[in-house]
């Protein structure tokens, strides 16, 4: 199998402050100064973005964005373009999170265009998929993350998952405290490759699947064992520094 780099990335939602940034970032650059295996991201709220690049400068913690317009430039009130993250240095961005999709009426085709203009900018997308409760409950996990993922394949093509980065989040997951067991996470993980490997079967052996919804410090090493989970999308515990720092670790390949 394919080595793959772990990845765990903290997805701040909408909170933060500039003090509050400034003390949680400052403990997780500490942190995680010695996890030369991990590759360690946080995504804040667009107006701190700029403090977050100017704190992170010389450290091993990158940063991305929560969201990316589909557009280059233009009348589009409100939205902040793939250029426009690169040039602060930004490398990460999150696309088609369930919120954006269910709050804010992301459409697939919407997510999927959002994804080639943070391709074609050269930024790294963590393409979000992931079913309702309701959705798992009538047996349709498999229809709805595969017609999510197959709209980006569609779009951009399979070797566009090259750079970039699958997270697997159950929205039933998602701030509940009910985290997808290890098993689950692993058979969906498993599914999504294998979707991916029939169109690209290299592209898909080098994919990082990342598992999102309720990861925790107690949870993080079971999910992260299984062989298709490559680390975690965090949201709650990634606002808390010493629980943050703790996931980070429990994705080193050899804890
Ligand atoms: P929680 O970790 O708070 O469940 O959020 C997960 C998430 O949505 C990350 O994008």
């Amino acid at each position: 199998m394919a080595k793959r780099a772990r990845l765990v990335a903290g997805n701040w939602k909408m909170h933060g402050s500039r003090a509050a940034n400034e003390a949680l970032l400052a403990a997780v650059i500490a942190g995680v100064r010695e996890l030369a295996d991990v590759e360690c991201v946080v995504c804040p709220p667009f107006p701190y973005l700029s403090q977050t690049a100017g704190l992170l400068a010389g450290s091993r913690v990158a940063w991305g964005a929560q969201n990316v317009s589909e557009y280059a430039s233009g009348a589009y009130t409100g939205e902040v373009s793939a250029a426009m993250l690169l040039e602060f240095g930004c490398r990460y961005a999150i696309v088609g999170h369930s919120e954006r999709r269910a709050s804010f009426g992301e459409t697939d085709a919407q997510v999927a265009a959002k994804f080639a203009a943070a391709c074609r900018a050269g930024l790294v997308p963590i393409l979000c998929v992931g079913e309702s409760l309701t959705e798992r409950e009538a047996g349709r996990t498999e229809d709805v993350i595969g017609r999510q993922l197959d709209a980006v394949l569609d779009a951009s093509g399979p070797a566009s998952l090259a750079q970039a980065v699958l997270a697997y989040e159950p929205v039933w997951a998602i701030g509940t405290g009910r985290n997808a067991s290890p098993e689950q996470a692993q058979q969906v993980h498993a599914f999504l490759r294998a979707r991916v490997a029939l169109r690209e079967g290299s592209v898909a052996a080098r994919l990082r699947i990342l598992y999102g919804g309720s990861v925790k410090a107690a949870n993080a090493a079971a999910l992260f064992a299984m062989p298709d989970v490559d680390g975690g999308l965090i949201g709650g515990a990634s606002l808390v520094a010493d629980d943050f720092v703790t996931i980070c670790g429990a994705a080193r390949s050899n804890p």
